[in-house]
């Protein structure tokens, strides 16, 4: 049997790392087997392309054009040599962002047409397109407040994205809400501004839920 695809997605500081975490100490806890991935990156070539995005690699200014299609190039490639085949293999795949956040930053985010992000996300990921995403919302101001305790924590500096104004940040938020009711039957909305195991529940009924369906 196909393994199911479940992918994450939200704002800044809206938990996604930590739930991508437990839910794949969930799944593997009732013996299937499950990888997780995490984008921009995830293969060689994609980890490249992440240095280049979010840590500077090459020194050069990226032109939002650009971004759009690293990030699409890693995408292509991680759909390929991992998720494809581990799907096939059975095995169920959990990733921290993948296609819809192109939709949500570049789309929503920096105003590029929404329907041709979707057009490349479509030729980047072909027939893998997930089972389910979870969207954790957060209101912008808990996200920037989150985002920047986060950053002050590690002692890290922000990230590109991390740096845009917050106007841009709201625009991705709304935009992620308007793509999860456009896609009812793949999203799921969960509240994100409250105690983690609340939201972990949350996502459990509804990975409950998946597992139940026939493949
Ligand atoms: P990451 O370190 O994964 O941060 P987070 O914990 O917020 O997921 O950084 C990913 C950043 O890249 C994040 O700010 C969102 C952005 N991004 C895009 O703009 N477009 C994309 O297609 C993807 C996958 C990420």
């Amino acid at each position: 049997m196909r393994g199911r695809f479940i992918t994450f997605e939200g704002p800044e500081g809206c938990g996604k790392s930590t739930q991508v975490r437990r839910l794949m100490a969930r799944l593997a806890a009732e013996g299937l087997q499950v990888i997780s991935a995490r984008e921009p990156g995830g293969t060689p070539t994609g980890e490249i392309i992440r240095d280049i995005l979010q840590n500077d690699l090459t020194k050069e200014a990226i032109c939002p054009e650009t971004e759009v299609l690293l990030f699409a190039a890693s995408r292509a490639q991680i759909v390929r040599h991992r998720i494809e085949p581990a799907l096939q293999a059975g095995t169920w795949v959990v990733c921290d962002r993948f296609m819809d956040s192109t939709t949500a930053y570049q789309g929503y985010g920096r105003g590029f047409d929404v329907e041709r992000m979707i057009e490349i996300n479509a030729f980047a990921v072909g027939k893998t397109v997930p089972d389910l995403t979870f969207l954790l919302d957060l209101d912008v101001d808990t996200s920037l407040t989150r985002m920047r305790a986060r950053n002050a924590g590690r002692n890290q500096v922000q990230d590109r994205f991390e740096r845009e104004e917050r106007g841009f940040h709201a625009r991705v938020r709304n935009g992620y809400l308007v793509m999860a009711q456009r896609w009812p039957e793949r999203f799921r909305v969960i509240p994100g501004d409250r105690a983690e195991d609340a939201v972990a529940a949350d996502i459990w009924r509804a990975v409950a839920a998946l597992r139940g369906q026939a493949a």
